[in-house]
């Protein structure tokens, strides 16, 4: 029996821990956190995060080998395995603002394992997505140290997306390891494989240098958000020439060597992590003095926040210029279904440019109300939170699709139509409702990336 820590128990830290302690029921597992009321919930039934599946994972291990505390410099003491999933956001202020990795929160844990590690050999596990060459300066971190302890750094980034978080760690398509080029990073690598083996295939469990392994994360999430923004580039051109961007997402995806997923067009992608890693590879690419490289990678970025525009653009221009005193009621807010997640959602960017023209807005979302409210805390206007669809739309002049829950597809629109104010407008930042139908009950509907269906 092993014990195993994990440093950070947020939207990657809870999820991971919670499977491998599943799968695992030999080791016991221990996730803490600095923050007392992330842990009280992860020790109720009421978890800090919405995830489809992951309450029924968490109660079959709690208790068992699973525990939740946040007592870290303890946690340290008896651990021999530690997985790092702290926070890395964007960091903002000073050389690299905007752009580079804020590591203030990794580079404390890493102090913190030093300060607090008493077993002789410890596995230190990046799951964090770090910069590349990172676990290079965490290793320094260990040897200027008089910790006795020897320390192996393995990089394993994650993969999960939210909303299938459990179905992405109970089945992946990888599990990726990086260790150090020597025996003891190859017995490290081996360990942390072993974890996985209990569920994950071997053949699906690829070891690579830890450079490749550090890198690979940042550039899976780049590619990922180059096709949304690929897709997004040519759903501007649909409109202009009468091509639908659904018909073409369907031609090119048919091409094996393209593939299907990951070309719906969108209001612009969202999550705490695409347009964050992106600039940082970017970042990265300047600071190793490839500005061409650095270049194409932001552009992926550029292109998202030119498409949130785009959709916000859209709505003015067909509301004659003037939203103030207009109701625009926006169905969702989390950056995509099956999530509560809002951070960094086109949701926060959008609302904010209609309540600089003035309008008022409606949120509605199923499970992401709570974090919209924190979002928009600051933001001068006149906008109100409601739980009730229905109500959400009574009046409003404009409804604003941003995100795909799939219950949207089954309102009640000849309801919507009646209590709107007319001519009733739709605009889907998703394609996601059934166009067609929304036309024959009276809706002005605009679509991405297709001929808006007009009622004069
Ligand atoms: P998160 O903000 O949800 O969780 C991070 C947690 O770390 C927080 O609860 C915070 O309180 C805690 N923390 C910070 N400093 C600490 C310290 N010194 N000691 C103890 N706890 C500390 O973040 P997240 O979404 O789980 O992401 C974590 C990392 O995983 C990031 O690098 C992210 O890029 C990466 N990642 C995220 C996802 C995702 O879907 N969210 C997927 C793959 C990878
Ligand atoms: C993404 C990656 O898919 C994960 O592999 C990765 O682990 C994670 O980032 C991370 O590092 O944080 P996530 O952001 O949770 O996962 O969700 P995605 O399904 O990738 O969606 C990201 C955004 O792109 C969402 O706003 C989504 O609506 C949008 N999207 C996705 C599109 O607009 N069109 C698509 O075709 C696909």
């Amino acid at each position: 029996m092993s014990n195993i820590l994990c440093i950070g128990a947020g939207y990657v830290g809870g999820p991971t821990m919670a499977m491998i302690a599943k799968n695992c029921p030999e080791h016991k597992i221990t996730v803490v956190d600095i923050n007392q009321e992330r842990i009280d919930c992860w020790n109720s039934d009421d978890l800090p995060i919405y995830e489809p599946g992951l309450l029924d994972v968490v109660r079959l291990a709690r208790g068992r080998n699973l525990f939740f505390q946040t007592d870290v410099a303890q946690a340290i003491t008896d651990a021999e395995i530690i997985f790092v999933s702290v926070n890395t956001p964007t960091k903002m202020f000073g050389e690299g603002a905007g752009k580079a990795a804020d590591l203030q929160f990794w580079e404390k844990t890493a102090r913190d394992i030093l300060d607090n590690c008493r077993k002789p050999n410890v596995i230190v596990v990046e799951k964090s997505t770090l910069p590349v060459r990172t676990a290079e300066a965490m290793a320094k971190i260990f040897q200027l140290g008089k910790s006795s302890t020897k320390f192996s750094v393995v990089s394993n980034p994650e993969f999960l997306a939210e909303g299938t978080a459990i179905e992405d760690l109970t089945n992946p398509d990888r599990v990726l390891i990086g260790g150090e080029q020597n025996e003891i990073g190859r017995k490290a690598a081996e360990t942390v494989a072993e974890l996985y083996a209990h569920w994950v295939p071997r053949e699906n469990i690829l070891l690579t240098n830890v450079w490749s392994s550090e890198l690979s994360k940042l550039v899976a999430n780049a590619m990922l958000a180059q096709r949304v923004s690929s897709i997004n580039s040519i759903s501007a051109l649909c409109e202009r020439t009468e091509a639908d961007i659904e018909e073409v997402s369907k031609a090119i995806g048919m091409d094996t060597r393209i593939g299907a997923k990951f070309l719906e067009a969108s209001i612009g992608f969202g999550g705490s992590c695409f347009s964050k890693d992106i600039l940082h590879l970017s970042y990265l690419c300047e600071y190793y003095g490839l500005p061409e490289a650095a270049d194409y990678w932001a552009s992926v970025v550029h292109i998202n926040e030119w498409q949130i525009n785009r959709f916000f653009q859209k709505i003015l221009h067909e509301q004659f210029y003037t939203l103030a005193g207009k109701t625009i009621t926006m169905l969702g807010f989390a950056f995509k279904q099956d999530t509560g997640d809002t951070r960094d959602s086109p949701a926060i960017q959008l609302c904010k440019k209609l309540l600089g023209e003035h309008a008022k807005v409606r949120i509605h979302d199923p499970k992401a109300l709570e974090n919209a409210r924190i979002d928009l805390k600051e933001m001068q206007g006149d906008v109100s939170f409601e739980e009730d669809v229905y109500k959400a739309l009574e009046g409003a002049h404009v409804l604003a699709l941003v995100t795909q829950w799939a219950e949207y597809r089954e309102l009640d629109f000849e309801r919507i139509y009646n209590k709107m104010v007319k001519p009733a407008f739709v605009f889907d930042g998703r394609n996601h409702l059934e166009h067609e139908k929304l036309f024959e009950i009276g809706f002005n509907v605009f679509p991405l990336g297709k001929v808006p269906l007009k009622q004069v």
